[in-house]
């Protein structure tokens, strides 16, 4: 893997699911994430497991699904089922993080854990070792189109640091916010799961959108110094 892109169909047009997704296939999405919202965690309601089957038999890169859900537990299998290939859960909302994160590896999905901006670095110390990937949030989770917290560019760094601490290569995510203004910073601070979702979905040509945010964020990958 060098830097892998992630539409969030968030922002995407609901009753055109299937042309949104084939767009940013044809301009190189790696993964379509799916954003789970349950109305509580996050003051926003989303879709469940029956539109993930749905996306599921259109798409044809793995789905990634972020679940901003209370008790994530009880809904793990049923997105499992519905084909997600990676689902994350939220440090915020789990006394049993170690628990739930072996439970979905049990599911033969990847595991990842996400951070809220005001939860700190620290709260993945004693699962750094077992996670698949750490998704960053650069925003408030609940919306789409909001402006990226700009300390998250160091918590990245952060993150990637605890990461290679405890021998474990497994990429960092970032979502919210992130554009082909901001995407090269990220980037070089080491994300390598690029989420995106106003910025491809809300543009003219989402297919271009998707080509020219991943054409700069490998550039980013090519060229570390800045
Ligand atoms: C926010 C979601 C994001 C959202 C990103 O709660 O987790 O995935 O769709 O949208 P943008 O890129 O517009 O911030
Ligand atoms: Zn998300």
């Amino acid at each position: 893997m060098s830097v892998l892109i992630a539409p969030s169909i968030l922002s995407a047009n609901f009753a055109a699911l299937g042309e949104a997704i084939a767009a940013v296939e044809r301009g190189g999405a790696d993964l379509i994430h799916v954003d789970v919202m349950d109305g509580h965690f996050v003051p926003n309601l989303t879709i469940g497991p029956p539109v993930v089957t749905s996306i599921k038999q259109v798409a044809h890169v793995p789905l990634d699904v972020h679940l901003m859900i209370e008790e994530p537990d009880r809904y793990i299998e049923a997105f499992a089922k519905a084909g997600a290939s990676m689902m994350s859960v939220h440090v915020e909302v789990l006394p049993h993080l170690h628990r739930t994160i072996h439970a979905i590896k049990a599911l033969r999905v990847r595991a990842g854990v996400v951070l809220n901006p005001a939860t700190p670095v620290v709260a993945l110390e004693e699962i750094a070792a077992d996670v698949d990937y750490v998704l960053v949030m650069s925003v408030n989770p609940g919306f789409g189109g909001q402006t990226f917290i700009e300390r998250s560019e160091s918590k990245v760094q952060d993150v990637r640091a605890l990461l290679d601490r405890a021998g474990n290569r497994a990429p960092v995510e970032i979502d919210g916010g992130i554009d082909l203004e901001n995407v090269a910073r990220v980037v070089s601070a080491g994300a390598r799961i690029i989420v995106s979702g106003s910025a491809i979905f809300h543009a003219p040509d989402p297919e271009r959108a998707t080509r020219e945010l991943k054409a700069a964020a490998l550039a980013a990958v090519m060229s570390p110094a800045r």
